[in-house]
């Protein structure tokens, strides 16, 4: 247990959040309010404590990711110096009624920093030493709005969504010898089966019957056979099927069209689609959410070999479209065909896929917001949904004129763009093909924010496990809304 409701405040360390204008005991430089700021006071005796200030900014311009971010780097601090555990202290002023963050929304959002900041994969270290856990005290008095039943469910949420969050980083950050596709389906499996989730794997006969060859002639070349992974939770079925799927490419080695470089272990990154689909599941089970609600996640490991696809292959989907891969490394938007064709058939009305599907989106967007496309009110909630949770999103045009671009004089479609622009957006456009109405549909493409290079509010660099709170959130949009 990571967060405990305690009265006592005996702890070596107390953290104080403080914004612009907030009064506090020891004069401090006005910077240090600034958000991502902080500073240490150290005590002079054993009894007294250090102190630990970290900047929220202005009051009236505070959003909960900037809370999650002060809480994830109290808890990084903390945790650097060495200490087990630290008391928040909340100093409530006449100057309260400016922020219009609710209380138990600031509590959950620095939770949930907290414990996403005190994340780190280190599985594979050795003789270098992992960093010890940290305690959070909270006190009860300092939260007079809610009670400890109130409080006591805010720091669960939180937990849930942190847990959800590290399970996406976790599936991210494993290494491709060991996240082979039969173990990110054993790994789904596995995490599922207590629950009341309905767990279906298709691979080998069963992909062939549906004809879900994306999947087969993108996992062609690997000794670890693709799958296609169905969850279904019914907390609620007596409302439509929403369906989440993503891209679970275990190793992106470009399959022929071999990918090169110094470094190429970011196409370990590959699967975080299908890590944000599964940390949103596991959200939603863990809440016990009362929404009805499909995940499809296409796993396979797209590497080159004497069986693999070769460039200029034609692949043939159920809904009539023909496909030449001209380029093995355009891959995903493959699997996604297979996976949203499924969706339509399982009955899902809506339909959002998430997938690291282009180095475009990078270019266009950077790595600090993914690009999303297609019905204009999933994206306008979703995006929403991201502000709040610090998982941002910017809406991207689903040119038509660009179709041309995808024209090939083989079959239907080429997997590609003929020319060098716009990448993302042809991906989009290609996707759309296989989206069959009435399903509704976006394409969320999170290349860009799979992960973190550097330090972050609430991590290290490594896997960000984007995608996890905002799809579960954005599912749970719908639960008393019957479309
Ligand atoms: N998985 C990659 C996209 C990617 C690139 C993700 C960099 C994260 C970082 C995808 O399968 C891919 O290789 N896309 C190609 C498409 C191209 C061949 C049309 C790309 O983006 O270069
Ligand atoms: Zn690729
Ligand atoms: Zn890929």
């Amino acid at each position: 247990m990571q967060i405990m409701l305690k009265s006592d405040r005996n702890t070596a360390v107390h953290i104080y959040p403080l914004y612009k204008d907030q009064k506090f005991m020891y004069p401090i430089r006005d910077e240090i309010r600034n958000t991502g700021r902080s500073a240490w006071f150290r005590s002079r005796s054993v009894e007294d404590k250090d102190i630990f200030v970290v900047g929220l900014g202005e009051r009236n311009k505070l959003g909960l990711e900037a809370i999650r971010r002060a809480g994830g780097l109290s808890a990084r601090s903390i945790q650097k110096e060495g200490f087990s555990e630290a008391s928040l202290v909340r100093v409530i002023d006449d100057q309260e009624s400016c922020t219009e963050v609710c209380v138990s929304d600031w509590l959950q959002a620095w939770i949930e920093g907290w414990l996403l900041g005190l994340y780190g994969f280190h599985k594979y270290r050795t003789f270098t030493q992992s960093p010890k856990e940290v305690l959070l005290r909270i006190h009860p008095e300092d939260w007079p709005e809610m009670t400890d039943l109130e409080l006591r469910q805010v720091i669960k949420v939180a937990e849930i969504r942190a847990a959800g969050t590290m399970l996406a980083r976790d599936m991210v950050n494993e290494t491709p010898d060991y996240l082979h596709p039969g173990r990110m389906v054993e790994w789904v499996v596995d995490h599922f089966k207590d629950t009341p989730v309905k767990i279906t794997v298709y691979s080998g006969e069963q992909l062939k019957e549906r004809q879900m060859n994306g999947l087969l002639k993108v996992g062609a070349g690997s000794v670890h056979p693709p799958a296609m992974i169905e969850l279904h939770y019914e907390g609620d079925a007596s409302l439509p099927l929403i369906s989440l799927v993503g891209k679970g490419i275990t190793f992106d080695m470009g399959g022929m069209n071999v990918k090169s470089g110094k470094d190429i272990s970011d196409a370990r990154m590959d699967m975080g689609g299908a890590a944000a689909v599964a940390g949103a599941m596991d959200i939603l089970v863990s809440q016990q959410a009362k929404v009805n609600v499909v995940a499809l996640i296409a796993v396979a490991e797209n590497v080159p070999d004497a069986h693999a696809m070769l460039p200029s292959s034609i692949v043939s989907f159920p809904n009539g479209i023909t496909v030449q891969a001209a380029n093995t490394d355009a891959e995903g938007r493959l699997v996604l065909a297979d996976s949203l064709i499924h969706a339509a058939a399982l009955g899902a009305v809506e339909a959002v896929d998430i997938a690291t599907l282009t180095g475009n989106v990078g270019q266009a967007l950077g790595l600090g917001i993914a690009g999303i496309w297609g019905d204009a009110t999933m994206t306008q909630c979703l995006v929403s949904v991201g502000e709040r949770n610090g998982e941002r999103l910017w809406p991207m045009p689903l040119m038509d004129e660009y179709e041309s671009e995808l024209h090939s004089d083989y079959a239907d479609l080429s997997n590609i763009g003929s020319s060098s622009l716009a990448g993302a957006i042809t991906a989009a456009l290609f996707i759309r093909r296989f989206v069959k109405e009435p399903m509704k549909w976006v394409h969320i493409d999170m290349a860009g924010t799979v992960q973190y290079k550097g330090d972050a509010g609430y991590s290290a660099s490594g896997a960000t496990g984007y995608g996890a709170r905002l799809l579960a959130d954005y599912v749970m949009t719908k639960k008393n809304n019957k479309i």
